[in-house]
């Protein structure tokens, strides 16, 4: 069997997203090792999640740090231990900064809570019900410099009915997100998705658009 390949999954919050992709490498779904979740936040729930699971915890808290460069060097030196393959944002709600994207250009994945290039930013679950959409969704992109602008490497999609609540969004966001990280994930583990700073390539096909994720 090849090597795990090695993440480093970077979180503020909650980390559902996190919990999903412990639990595919735990089943054997995901050939991946995580080195370690490191969060900006001390009290992020994921940080349990990570130490329930004999998984390695970092904090590098941005309030302790006079500005943005300073805690981007802080972070870089943080991920540089670990020396991951593939960075996972998962839930994290600071902005990069352009030394700490250049550094691992090509392997920074985040997660969005919207159809991308649709809804880029924050409250787009707020924004999508305020602009009577039919459907929302979730997208998977490589983190550049630009907020929520790389390419997207898959998209999943959910239907918004009449008197659904953001929390109603949030909720079938969620269930989706579920399932699509560790599916990509487990792509790239098994070459199936191979990422390089020229061309994505998807089962040896150059990758012109996203993935559409069936989830049926
Ligand atoms: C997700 O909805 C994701 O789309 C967004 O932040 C949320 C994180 O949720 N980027 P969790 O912390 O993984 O539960």
């Amino acid at each position: 069997m090849t090597e795990p390949v090695k993440l480093v999954v970077i979180i503020s919050g909650n980390g559902s997203n996190l919990q999903s992709i412990i639990n595919a490498i735990e089943s054997g779904q995901v050939n991946a090792k995580i080195g370690a979740v490191i969060s900006n936040n001390p009290n992020a729930f994921g940080l349990s999640r990570a130490k329930k699971h004999s998984i390695k915890q970092q904090i590098v808290d941005h309030r302790s740090f006079n500005d943005r460069g300073a805690f981007d060097q802080s972070l870089l030196e943080t991920v540089n231990r670990y020396s991951p393959d593939f960075i996972v944002l998962a839930g994290f709600m600071r902005i990069l900064g352009s030394a700490f994207i250049q550094a691992y250009e090509g392997k920074i994945l985040n997660i969005h809570p919207s159809i991308l290039p649709d809804y880029k930013g924050l409250n787009t679950h707020q924004r999508a019900i305020d602009n009577q959409e039919t459907e929302h969704g979730v997208s998977i992109h490589l983190v550049t410099e630009s907020l929520d602008d790389g390419q997207v490497l898959l998209r999943g999609r959910y239907p918004i009915e009449a008197r659904d609540t953001v929390e109603d969004l949030q909720r079938k966001g969620h269930a989706l997100e579920h399932q699509m990280y560790p599916r990509l994930i487990q792509w790239l583990c098994d070459q199936e998705l191979e990422v390089s700073p020229n061309e994505i390539t998807f089962r040896k096909q150059l990758l012109s658009h996203p993935i559409e994720f069936n989830h049926g």
